[in-house]
């Protein structure tokens, strides 16, 4: 039966590039959604930006452009980074629209018509400078537990404490160093609690992963709390009807940003929003999320879906987060790489089917190896698929102009290969990727292994061999279109790449079991080349963004970064440090931490790039001097050439000074 399906991944937030944890959501998201397609279901995958909230409306002020104009331009490159990673969108829109604007007002409405809605009032911290409320994550203060300095008004980095903004010690405000007071203001609240019985009933049922309906019982056991989802001005987002001066928060717009794209795509198409959307409709709803936002997704949304009178979402997949080389992501190590950084130097395809052969249906975090990336693609993709037609195509071209034989030489196999379809299909169905990805590795070490028996070109040496020669390819050629069929959703491009060399139509699933026989090909060209380690190497450098040592904290001594490894005097003497005057500094454009330094060290000029932004504004910089590592070999970074290193000392934040040499030295002396 044909399946009619509205599939979503999260929204990214309009504040930053899309980097590759982002696009595991993406990939996987998007490989079941062409998977569904091939299988002739008709299936809508939306996304938008998440264009909401007080770090956007900062961000733009601090770029001195208006909100407005900020998010278009992140929406542009997010879809140019999708677009090219082949995710394959069928509409994508931004939360700031007039689509979401009206569903979120309708949302709330009916909400707060069946009595879900309540005001009060709070107390809560507030820049008397900047005036406006602040959210937890922009005071900053020393943590109560540990003492360590500039730490988040929610939780520690150091120790991990969680608390409350009133406890942190010395609180300044992150926006205007100002120190905060406590104000009160109304907020509006959704009184999540009237929906527990909904709530229980809909987490225990097929809707969730179970190992996620088990996390979601402990949070039924310590109560449903009411959801604050109002926000004061300043604010970026949507005024609250009937409520001037209040907004929506951003996490109550945002998942209505999947309703707002699919309607805004259902204008331009004519697909039938209400069909989708109504109480009891027979169409499937399926969001794609990551672990973390599992509580707006399992509880809130539904929720308020329900009180809407909406349908609910038939399944809430979740996916672990992304590792690189089995640690988190880092930017000092080159490991927090940007979609576009690998777009520079590699196939987008090889991602897609390393994140395919690690996923799975838990939420486990995934692993990018970066060897074991290397190694994957050039045996599996390089050395195995796309061998099996290099090694048949050019006998087929050059000695029987094409054609494919009139009938298959090893029938028993063909089946083989056929007969799996189903086994596959349903593997990629339960988005058990790394599965299917195996069993499809497995075909194509049996193809090989037909090649290797056959050797045509032992054939094509013997004379009278010459049907059995196109015969051997002709079957080469048909397990390889089978093995690209059973791959499609993954390389979509080497797919359709295939299909032109193959001379025939878009591969659907049901294709697979008709051979190609009498059929006329094309001529092969390459389909992938090996991935190089210097392209692995290029990557990392252009992710290295962090010039200076994380600072360690102060005070809790456990924390104190250890002395690194011992060095010998010679080490040290290698080391040139240098009295530079700085005669220059200025923003970086994009770099959040890095201010862009021109140093004069007598002789000559260096340019260095530190990570200093946050303490220092670059014209409190000038004229003052510093030292410097001068003998460093220039690294080339996203952002340009840096030659060398300042020194700078301090607990981080705020407070890292940059080392302030005795006014009488002269640029360019030696630091003895
Ligand atoms: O966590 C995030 O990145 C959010 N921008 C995801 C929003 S998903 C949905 F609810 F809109
Ligand atoms: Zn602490």
């Amino acid at each position: 039966m044909q399946r009619k399906i509205l599939v979503t991944s999260a929204l990214p937030y309009a504040n930053g590039s899309i980097h590759l944890g982002h696009l595991v959501e993406y990939i996987q998201t998007d490989i079941w959604v062409r998977f569904q397609k091939m299988r002739g279901h008709e299936c809508h995958y939306v996304c938008a930006d998440d264009a909401h909230g007080t770090p956007i409306m900062l961000r733009a002020q601090n770029e001195g452009i208006t909100p407005e104009q900020l998010i278009a331009d992140v929406s542009k490159e997010h879809q140019a980074d999708f677009a090219e990673f082949a995710i394959g969108f069928d509409n994508y829109h931004s939360t700031h629209s007039e689509e979401n604007r009206q569903l979120a007002s309708q949302i709330y409405l009916a909400n707060r018509d069946a009595g879900h809605i309540e005001s009060r009032t709070i107390s809560q911290a507030y820049d008397p400078e900047k005036e406006m409320f602040l959210p937890d994550r922009f005071i900053r203060g020393e943590c109560p537990k540990c003492g360590a300095a500039d730490q988040y008004g929610d939780n520690c980095e150091v120790c991990g404490a969680t608390y409350d903004p009133t406890e942190l010690k010395n609180p300044v405000s992150a926006v205007s160093g100002a120190t905060p007071i406590t104000k009160e203001s109304e907020h509006y609240f959704f009184k999540l609690g009237n929906f527990e019985p909904l709530l229980r009933e809909w987490t225990q049922g097929d809707h969730l992963q179970a190992e996620v309906g088990r996390k979601l019982g402990e949070w039924f056991d310590s109560g449903l709390q009411d959801w604050d989802i109002s926000r004061d001005a300043p604010y970026f987002g949507f005024e609250i009807p009937d409520a001037p001066n209040k907004f929506f928060y951003v996490w109550m717009d945002a998942p209505i940003g999947y309703l707002a794209s699919f309607k805004n795509y259902c204008d331009r198409s004519g697909v039938d929003f209400n069909e989708f959307m109504c109480a009891d409709s027979p169409t499937e709803m399926v969001h794609f999320i990551g672990k973390d936002i599992i509580y707006f997704h399992a509880l809130f949304w539904p929720a308020m879906l329900k009180g809407a009178g909406f349908r609910l979402p038939n399944r809430v997949y979740a996916h672990g987060f992304l590792t690189v080389d089995g640690k988190k992501m880092s930017k000092s190590r080159g490991t927090f790489i940007k979609a576009r950084t690998y777009l520079n130097h590699l196939n987008p395809e090889y991602l897609r089917y390393y994140f395919a052969a690690k996923l799975n249906n838990t939420i486990e975090d995934i692993d990018l190896s970066l060897e074991d990336f290397q190694n994957r693609i050039n045996s599996d993709l390089v050395g195995k698929v796309v061998n099996i037609a290099s090694r048949c195509a050019g006998f087929i071209n050059k000695r029987f102009e094409g054609k494919l034989s009139d009938s298959l030489a090893d029938e028993a196999l063909f089946k083989a290969f056929t007969e799996q379809s189903e086994s596959i299909a349903r593997r990629y169905d339960n988005r058990e990727f790394a599965q299917a990805m195996r069993e499809i590795m497995a075909l194509a070490d049996k193809a090989n292994q037909y090649i290797d028996e056959q050797k045509p070109w032992v054939l094509a040496k013997e004379e009278g061999k010459d049907a059995e020669v196109q015969a051997v390819c002709s079957m080469g050629i048909n397990l390889f279109r089978i093995l690209i069929a059973y791959l499609k959703p993954v390389l979509p491009r080497t797919a359709e790449q295939s299909e032109a060399f193959l001379n025939i139509d878009s591969l659907q699933w049901s294709d697979i079991g008709q051979p190609l026989l009498g059929h006329t090909i094309s001529v092969f060209k390459p389909l992938m080349t090996r991935v190089e380690q210097d392209k692995i190497d290029a990557i990392v450098e252009e992710s290295k963004e962090n010039m200076t040592a994380t600072p360690a904290p102060t005070k809790n001594t456990e924390n104190i970064d250890p002395i690194a490894e011992e060095i010998q005097f010679d080490d040290f003497a290698k080391i040139d440090l240098r009295i530079a005057k700085i005669v220059n500094a200025e923003h970086v454009e994009g770099a959040e931490k890095l201010l862009k330094l021109t140093l004069d060290i007598g002789l000559t000029e260096k340019q260095v790039f530190a990570g200093i932004k946050s303490a220092y504004a670059p014209e409190d910089l000038v004229g003052k001097l510093t030292v410097m590592v001068a003998n460093l070999a220039p690294r080339k970074m996203r952002f340009g050439l840096s030659e060398g290193m300042v020194l700078a000392a301090g607990p981080g934040g705020k407070d890292l000074f940059i080392l302030n040499p005795d006014e009488g030295a002269t640029p360019g002396m030696r630091v003895k």
